[in-house]
């Protein structure tokens, strides 16, 4: 599967989300690749990685290199990283003359040698809607969005769900929604209480049942260059993510106890996979 993770947004834990949920991916067994498309370059060193300078801005302007180089191990089993840099704003700007721009990076993440080494692949998006983000929508199966529960929360994914539609329309028919995660959550704030309300009011079919509260614990893992679950095993914060894990990945549905702290019932009658036909909002 390759999962794109997308808000227009920034810091509403895009990162933090492709990192907990990559590395909860590859604990659970599978083999991951995560791939940072924002110039910020926050992903790979969040993982404590120290990334290939220009890598990603390669994969997209030189089309003989192949992204298996630019991918780096992170030292964790079964879960590689390719790096961004500032170096990357540049391919933002570049692309727009080029033939079939939108399609490069899915050219390049659908290479038989990439789809045999991994079974999922991450994009970690950038906080706004360029050819980069259009990209990682085009290579995308799946779209992860991550949402906090605070003001403007519903303004930001009506905006991305009428991009996703133009998208799904125009480059990327099969393209679905895996889900809109709450994030950054207070459960006894009340701005929080009322925009999930919203939220489920509004999107009843894509929010995941597993709501990411705030946690002090995942900025201070990103600063130890970790994954949660290596920097906080078995905690709440940990839990969290790897009920995200399951619920994306289809496990833990109908028979075994809620992994999340704060269950809620299920609003889904389609085992966790939204339907490619419901309407977006
Ligand atoms: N659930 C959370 N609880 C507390 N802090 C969080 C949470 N998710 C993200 N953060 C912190 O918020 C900041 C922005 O998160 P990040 O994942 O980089 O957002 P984005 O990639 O959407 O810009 C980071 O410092 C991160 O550690
Ligand atoms: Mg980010």
């Amino acid at each position: 599967m390759i999962l794109g993770i997308v808000q227009e947004k920034g810091g509403v834990g895009k990162t933090t989300t492709t990192i907990n949920l990559g590395a909860w991916f590859a604990n659970l067994g599978h083999r991951v690749l995560l791939v940072d498309l924002d110039p910020q370059g926050n992903l790979a060193r969040g993982l404590g990685v120290t990334g290939t300078p220009g890598a990603m801005y390669r994969v997209f302007r030189d089309p003989a290199y192949d992204i298996l180089e630019a991918a780096q191990s992170t030292g964790y089993d079964r879960l590689d990283v390719v790096a961004a840099d500032t170096s990357l704003e540049a391919a933002e700007i570049e692309l727009v003359s080029v033939l079939s721009r939108e399609h490069v990076l899915r050219r390049k993440l659908t290479a038989p040698s990439i789809m045999e080494r991994y079974d999922h692949i991450l994009l970690d998006c950038r906080p706004s809607v360029g050819v980069l983000t259009i990209n990682a929508m085009v290579a995308s199966d799946r779209l992860l969005v991550p949402v906090e529960t605070q003001y403007f929360a519903l303004e930001s994914v009506h905006t991305l769900m009428s991009v996703v539609q133009t998208v799904r329309e125009t480059l990327n028919p099969a393209l679905t929604i895996a889900g809109i995660v709450p994030t950054k959550h207070e459960p006894r704030v009340r701005v929080c209480q009322v925009v999930l309300k919203g939220l489920e009011e509004r999107y009843p079919s894509y929010l995941t049942r597993t709501i990411i509260r705030k946690y002090v614990a995942y900025p201070e893992a990103q600063l130890r260059g970790a994954p949660i679950h290596i920097a906080a095993p078995g905690s709440e914060a940990d839990d969290a993510y790897r009920a995200l894990a399951l619920e994306i990945l289809g496990e833990g549905q109908a028979g075994e106890p809620a992994p999340v702290k704060t269950p809620r019932r299920s609003r889904r009658d389609d085992a966790g996979v939204a339907q490619p036909g419901l309407p977006l909002e």
